[in-house]
């Protein structure tokens, strides 16, 4: 009877022993870990002994019974140090391991080979420095290593090699040198992911045993020192999805049967090397081996089964080599195909028709080849089609009529060829943004639907045939560039559509006349133009004092019924807070003599409180007629938002035919009059204050807002500053007030004369985030140059954007863009800005940044950090010719 009793106890008290002791230990070698690491160590707070292990930051416990620790990740935490493991690998069942995104700056500790049981090690973006240890050899069974984005050096040691087990294994962007031994691939048959890439100091053949790593999916050693040829041996990795050699030293032929053995490769990016010879036709296509051979014994007939063994492929990049030889057609005709990059070789052969397949192409480019035959009429189908280039090529015959009908289409390049006949009607392809067409032999005249193209951008038309006027509607477009020199145009020249531009860009046409040229317009037909300018002015003048009268008649007739009706009509007010004034005082002072602002959307007015504070009351028209109750829930959620940047709603009135929103009144008038003012130009660190102050406002609204809300009317006139120079955003979601209609109506009136307006606006109904950012752009660059968004011009004006973008484009000399009022020693700081804001008005708008992220760039500047980079994808084609 007491055996099993005592038995039992002992067994319990063992158990107890265990689960009570086993943890305790763990949890002292994890605060023994802690006190090796330095830096902010609040997020390891909870790494005390009060706290149950597995409840520690960072830690997971496997659920057996006592649980044990099991994964350890302290990523992200900036923490640095110099780490020690020997106490942490004493943790048994440890198998995870990330400290990647910290700050340790040391060699990789020698102590980390005690982690035996690893499986999995992330080190990658810290500070480590030094060789790679022969020591690792000991963590024979990770499956996972990565080091990468760190400051290792030395050659990349052979007993890596020995870690059989390796499926992962990335040591790129660091600094190891020297060649990489071809036997450390000898045994890894496991390995699915390398990446070597970005080791500008490896100087290395490619190792012929990467032709052993036969589960590879994805090789990545781009921006190396790889030296010769590709070897022969990786023709066999069958599960291969992408390869990445670009930017080596590799030269020499491409391996024959490249391709074939391929059948799940995705990517393959061999551009920037200095690579020759035919590329082998079979690369990708599906011909077997075996029909190359049967070919070379004069077979024919033969149905190759391996035809589409590339299936997968999606981009192929061997751009900038020195390949010749026909281009493999085949390629064209993939089903998957989407990125054709070849420019800068020497490929022959023409383009096939396009026709017989649907195609999911969006890019071409084969710039700079030999390529000949016709355009074909094909491309105009392939709808996901983003950008032709084929310029310096020997294309001739005419452009297909259809070329343009891709919706996508932004980026058309066919520039050095030589084609001939008219330019097409570009109609369709409303994205287009640059058209090259220099030096060809084209005739006719410049198509009037260019004018029609929204965002078209850069155009270049110089060096053709090219007769008739201008046609003076290009004016309706922001053009950082327009070259027509040497053509055989005629007539005026539409001024503020070359205006910046340098006059080359006109030359070689005799028969163009305007200012700066050397035909003055109208000298022989001199007296017949101007009795026909005078006839117009005429017109115009009787035209207008009509319509003066009508206008006059009609807001008297207005006048008249809004005053009938404002005595009739019933008014509602409700007033989020007490104002002290009455709905019948505040309807009685909205006198024209109190008007402080107009705009678009109707007059603003200051009314002083018997309080002797002020108000501001915008008098919106209320022209669909919007109901009270719809209009009190619509206000009352704006009024609900709340951040120290938006202006705040005080209240509003509502009857059938007006809405009048009450708003606090700002002591220094807008950003606008702040920046038309020439006696007190805002200091620069003033301007850059109120950009970010007022970034954070818009990047509320779009953000944090609940619902998130858009402002759709972002101007430096809504930007209000208050005594201090703290910017109070106004006039935010105008379009839940009056009603999404009216909202379009009105904005659409002031359509060619506002500046403010996102390109893509004119075709795209749907408002978004990124037109807003636009918006705050162009307030950005009035923020830089002092210049208002509209900048008069000797014939008429240009908006700031169209001004800045030529300077840019044409001088390269972004000082002068900036505004001469500031002193120079925040030109950096300026420059940021105008980098920023250039981004801000991307003609693409998925390319312009967020709010959140105009708000932290702007926040760098201001603190003095280097800002975040923005690729507003550009200036790389502004460069491009
Ligand atoms: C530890 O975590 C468990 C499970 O998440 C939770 O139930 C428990 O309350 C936590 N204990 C402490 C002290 O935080
Ligand atoms: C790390 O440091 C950066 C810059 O000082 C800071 O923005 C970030 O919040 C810090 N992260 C943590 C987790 O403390
Ligand atoms: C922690 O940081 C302090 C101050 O930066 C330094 O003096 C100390 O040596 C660091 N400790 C370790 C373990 O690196
Ligand atoms: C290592 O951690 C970083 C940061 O979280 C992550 O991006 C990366 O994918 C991880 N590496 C591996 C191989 O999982
Ligand atoms: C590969 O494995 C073989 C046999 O196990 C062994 O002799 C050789 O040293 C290993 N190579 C490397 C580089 O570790
Ligand atoms: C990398 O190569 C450059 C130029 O050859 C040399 O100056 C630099 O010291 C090398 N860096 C390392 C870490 O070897
Ligand atoms: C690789 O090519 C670059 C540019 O052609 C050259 O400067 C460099 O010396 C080459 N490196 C090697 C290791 O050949
Ligand atoms: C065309 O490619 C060659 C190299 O193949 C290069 O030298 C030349 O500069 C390129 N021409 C243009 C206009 O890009
Ligand atoms: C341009 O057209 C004119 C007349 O149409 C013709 O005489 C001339 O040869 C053409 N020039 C070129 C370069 O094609
Ligand atoms: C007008 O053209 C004629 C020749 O056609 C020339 O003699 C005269 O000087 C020109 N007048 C002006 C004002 O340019």
């Amino acid at each position: 009877m007491a055996t099993p009793h005592a038995l039992l106890l002992l067994l319990l008290s063992i158990f107890i022993s265990i689960s009570t002791s086993s943890p305790s230990s763990d949890q002292d070698l994890l605060l023994t870990f802690k006190t090796s690491i330095n830096g902010s160590l609040q997020s390891l707070s909870n790494w005390s002994p009060t706290t149950p292990t597995c409840n520690f930051t960072g830690i997971s416990c496997s659920t057996s019974s006592p649980p044990s620790i099991t994964s350890l990740d302290l990523q992200n935490l900036n923490l640095s140090g110099s780490i020690s493991f020997s106490s942490l690998c004493q943790l048994h069942h440890l198998s995870q391991l990330n400290l990647a995104h910290n700050l340790f700056n040391q060699p990789i500790p020698l102590s980390i080979s005690q982690c035996t049981s690893l499986t999995s090690l992330n080190f990658s973006n810290n500070l480590l420095w030094g060789t790679l240890p022969d020591q690792f050899t000991q963590l024979t069974f990770l499956t996972v290593l990565d080091l990468s984005h760190n400051q290792l050096e030395g050659q990349i040691p052979l007993v890596l090699g020995s870690l059989q087990s390796l499926q992962v294994l990335n040591l790129g962007s660091n600094l190891f040198s020297g060649s990489v031994h071809p036997s450390i691939f000898a045994n890894l048959s496991h390995l699915i992911h390398l990446d070597l890439s970005k080791n500008p100091n490896l100087s290395s053949e490619l190792p012929v045993e990467l032709g052993k790593l036969s589960k590879i999916k994805r090789i990545f050693m781009q921006g190396c020192g790889f030296l010769a040829g590709i070897p022969e041996s990786i023709l066999v990795l069958h599960e291969l999805e992408v390869l990445d050699l670009s930017r080596n030293n590799l030269t020499g032929r491409i391996p024959l049967g490249f391709g074939l053995g391929f059948p799940k490769l995705v990517s393959l990016d061999l551009s920037q090397n200095r690579m020759y010879g035919s590329f082998p036709a079979e690369v990708c296509y599906g011909k077997s081996l075996q029909e190359l051979s049967l070919h070379a014994n004069s077979f024919t007939g033969f149905v190759p089964d391996s035809i589409g063994k590339c299936s997968s492929l999606e981009r192929i990049q061997i751009q900038d080599n020195e390949f010749n030889g026909q281009f493999p057609s085949g390629l064209w005709s993939l089903p998957e195909i989407r990125i054709v990059r070849a420019e800068n070789n020497r490929f022959s052969g023409e383009l096939p028709d396009f026709v017989k397949v649907p195609s999911l192409l969006e890019q071409i480019q084969i710039d700079n080849n030999s390529f000949t035959g016709r355009i074909p009429k094909g491309i105009g189908l392939i709808n996901t089609l983003y950008r032709f280039s084929a310029s310096f090529n020997g294309f001739h015959g005419d452009i297909p009529d259809n070329l343009c009908d891709s919706p996508v289409l932004s980026i058309i390049d066919l520039s050095h060829n030589s084609l001939s006949g008219s330019i097409p009607d570009l109609r369709k392809c409303k994205k287009l943004v640059s058209l090259y067409l220099a030096d060809n032999s084209f005739t006719g005249s410049i198509p009037l639907s260019l004018a029609y193209l929204p965002v078209l951008t850069y155009i270049d038309l110089s060096s053709n045939n090219l007769s008739g006027e201008i046609p003076q509607e290009l004016q309706n477009l922001k053009l950082a560039l327009f070259n027509v020199s040497f053509n055989q145009l005629s007539g005026r020249v539409p001024f503020s559509l070359v205006s910046g531009l340098p006059a080359s860009f006109l030359q070689g046409n005799p028969g163009l006349c305007g200012p700066g040229l050397p035909n003055q317009c109208g000298n022989t037909t001199s007296a017949k133009s101007s009795r026909g300018s005078r006839l117009i002015f005429a017109a115009i003048a009787i035209s207008f004092a009509f319509g003066f009268m009508v206008l006059a008649l009609g807001l008297f007739v207005v006048y008249r019924l809004s005053c009938k009706k404002s005595q009739t009509s019933n008014w509602r007010s409700i007033f989020f807070y007490s104002l002290g004034i009455r709905e019948d005082e505040l309807l009685m002072s909205l006198d024209e003599k109190n008007i402080i602002g107009r705009g678009i959307f109707g007059d603003v007015y200051k009314i002083k409180l018997p309080t002797g504070e002020c108000i501001a009351v915008k008098k919106l028209l209320n022209s669909s007629k919007l109901p009270f109750r719809t209009a009190k829930t619509e206000i009352r959620k704006l009024a609900k938002t709340r951040q120290q940047n938006l202006a705040k709603l005080l209240g509003f009135c509502h009857s059938e035919s007006v809405v009048l929103l009450i708003h606090e009144y700002l002591s220094n008038g807008s950003l606008g009059d702040s920046l038309c003012s020439l006696e007190s130009p805002l200091d620069w660190r003033v301007r850059l204050q109120i950009a970010l102050s007022a970034a954070r406002g818009v990047a509320y609204l779009h953000k944090d807002h609940s619902p998130r809300l858009l402002h759709r009317n972002i101007k430096s006139n809504n930007i209000l500053l208050d005594m201090d120079f703290e910017p109070k955003i106004t006039g935010f979601a105008l379009d839940h007030v009056i009603g999404e209609s009216s909202f379009q109506s009105i904005l659409a009136s002031e359509f060619d004369s506002c500046c403010y307006i996102a390109p893509e606006q004119k075709c795209s109904k749907k408002a978004t985030e990124q037109m807003d950012v636009y918006s705050f752009g162009v307030v950005l660059l009035e923020l830089i140059t002092g210049k208002e968004a509209e900048i008069p011009d000797p014939t008429g004006s240009i908006d700031i954007v169209t001004w800045v973008r030529r300077k840019i484009n044409m001088t390269n000399a972004e000082h002068q863009i900036l505004d001469p009022n500031i002193s120079n020693s925040f030109q950096q700081e300026m420059l940021s800005v105008l980098e920023l804001a250039l981004c801000c008005i991307s003609v693409f708008p998925d390319k312009r940044p967020t709010m959140f992220e105009v708000v932290q760039s702007l926040q760098s500047v201001y603190t003095g950090f280097q800002s975040p980079k923005f690729d507003s994808g550009e200036s790389s084609i502004s460069i491009e010719h």
